[in-house]
């Protein structure tokens, strides 16, 4: 296991002990973004998660600078991530068409797909870097896993 397959290998052992016996969706996300901000530390610039409401995506615990409150369905990097019920690896926001800048500082991101025991996009796991170019293979499977762990807890 190379660094980052270790800390994802940490993060994913801690988290279920983390929101055992917990039902609150806000309590569990809440404390999902700290933990992951403590495994992950500054590398997670902004990591939050944004929740399937009707037409749109409302803001939902997050860690990291402020951020806009809705998300239309296929717009920007979660809208587009909820309507193609698909994980996306941004390598660089400016390339992205419609990408939504709510920091100038975010260069690259991950959105992550959560979703219930049909297989419906409930909410979605958004995570900001400053760099350029810093998520790959191994973020996706490591998050992916979480998202899974999340979606037990949460929405089964
Ligand atoms: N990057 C997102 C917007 C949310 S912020 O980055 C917190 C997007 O384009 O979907």
């Amino acid at each position: 296991m190379n660094n980052r397959e270790q800390l994802y290998h940490e993060l994913n052992l801690r988290l279920p002990a983390l929101i055992e016996g917990e039902s609150n969706p806000v309590s569990i996300m809440s404390n999902a973004c700290a933990l992951m901000r403590e495994v992950m530390g500054e590398r997670f610039f902004w990591v939050g998660f944004y929740v399937v409401e009707d037409d749109h995506l409302q803001l939902g615990p997050f860690q990291g600078s402020v951020a806009c409150y809705r998300i239309a369905h296929n717009r920007g990097v979660c809208g587009t991530a909820w309507a193609q019920n698909t994980t996306l690896v941004v390598s660089d926001v400016e390339e992205f068409p419609g990408h939504i800048a709510c920091s100038a500082l975010s260069r690259s991101e991950i959105v992550v797909p959560i979703c219930d025991n049909a297989g419906t996009v409930q909410a979605v796991l958004d995570i900001d870097s400053r760099e350029i170019n810093a998520f790959d293979e191994t973020d996706k499977n490591g998050l992916e896993r979480l998202a899974s762990i999340l979606a037990q807890a949460l929405y089964s």
